[in-house]
């Protein structure tokens, strides 16, 4: 495989806007970063292999200020490379693509489509899109780009051969397998809430289904509207927990959080949950479990060293109980690994997982 830079034949500089967004650590937060101001920092991070956050809390946060969550940003650009390389785009395909951002993905799409082919390209933040449209038409590319909430697609041009959506989902919206034609392939992020997405690919097919394998572990922001959302439970209400504890090691906890291992499988067997990790100190680490619709919560406290920790839990789930019950089952069933993992979108919408094949002997709804 060659290297990203000569895959990606559009420079990425075009796209950028001029202030950018980067991690401050002491503050948990991001701090702007301006090309007028810092020109050496601003290049460094546009010819660096990682993502490149453009806004922050859906531009509610203006530059100078302190950012609390990426709500945009131009993605690691060998990622942007894998996931076209998935799409298998050629010469003529008419292409949609969820998730403007910068716009430098669909001016790379429409490079490969080519004069004959098609890309729409949606964006849900309206001066997100603008910035994208005026980038698009200085490097001499015309995708339609259309502000709107992505998860409808864009009937209005449909079929596509190819859709791509380079911001992360729960579930596969509907209308973008109706809007593929038959043999067109999806490309996505997709994740469950627990907090790790793997680069999904989809054949649709004649029926109305559509199905695909896991790949590889991806880091995205997630469409608006299916953000995850954690609970900050109040001294009081957390005194009210329900107390236990558990006897699980420091490594078995690793597994449960780390999605090579057990992460991805919990995720997909223990719905609607959110894993968060904080450390306090070197010796004290919590591991909380967050399912804002309920309203369920649990932590448990490690101490290095301890050989049982305290576990609390609030709400009408038991979410500590359902993970531990969950990563018994991973361990139970050889340890599987995110790739052997695949999905099939029935046409009533049902998703079903599935481990090594779509008739194997395990597989449940979500
Ligand atoms: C990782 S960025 C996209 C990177 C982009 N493809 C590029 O080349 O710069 C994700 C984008 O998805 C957008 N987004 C989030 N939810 C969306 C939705 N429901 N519909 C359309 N766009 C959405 C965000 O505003 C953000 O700009």
């Amino acid at each position: 495989m060659t290297d990203w830079r000569e895959r990606l034949s559009v420079p990425r500089d075009q796209f950028v806007p001029s202030v950018v967004w980067v991690a401050a650590p002491a503050t948990d937060g991001f701090v702007s970063v301006s090309r007028e101001e810092d020109e050496s920092r601003w290049r460094a991070l546009i010819d660096a292999d990682e993502p490149i956050v453009t806004q922050v809390d859906d531009g509610e946060t203006p530059p100078g200020g302190l950012g609390l969550q990426p709500s945009s940003s131009c993605s690691q650009p060998s990622l942007v490379a894998t996931m076209l390389d998935a799409l298998e785009v050629h010469e003529g395909h008419r292409v949609l693509e969820i998730g403007t951002g910068t716009g430098w993905n669909a001016a790379l799409l429409s490079e490969r489509a080519g004069e004959a082919g098609h890309v729409v390209s949606i964006e849900v933040d309206p001066d997100v899109a603008d910035n994208a449209r005026d980038a698009l038409v200085r490097v001499g590319h015309a995708p339609l780009v259309v502000t709107a909430d992505g998860t409808g697609g864009h009937p209005r041009d449909a079929p596509y051969d190819r859709v791509i959506c380079t911001a992360s989902v729960r579930r596969i919206p509907r209308p973008w397998i109706d809007q593929t034609r038959p043999g067109g392939l999806i490309v996505t992020p997709w994740g469950t809430d627990y907090g790790y997405d793997a680069l999904l690919r989809l054949d649709v097919h004649e029926d109305g289904s559509a199905s695909g394998r896991c790949g590889m572990s991806l880091a995205f922001m997630r469409v608006r509207h299916q953000r995850r959302q954690f609970l900050d439970p109040t001294a009081e209400e957390q005194a009210e927990a329900d107390a236990t504890t558990t006897a699980r090691s420091g490594q078995e906890f690793f597994e449960i959080t780390a999605f090579p291992r057990a992460a991805f499988t919990i995720g997909l067997r223990v719905p609607y949950c959110y894993v968060t990790v904080e450390d306090l100190d070197v010796d004290h680490r919590r591991i909380e479990f967050h399912d804002a619709r309920t309203a369920s919560w649990a932590r448990v406290a490690m101490v290095r060293g301890a050989d049982s920790f305290e576990v609390r839990q609030l709400g009408p789930r038991r979410l500590w109980d359902e993970v531990d019950d969950a990563y018994a089952w991973w361990r139970d069933h050889g340890k599987p690994t995110p790739d052997r993992y695949g999905l099939t979108v029935h046409p009533d919408g049902e998703h079903t997982v599935w481990i090594d094949t779509s008739a194997g002997e395990h597989r449940w709804s979500l």
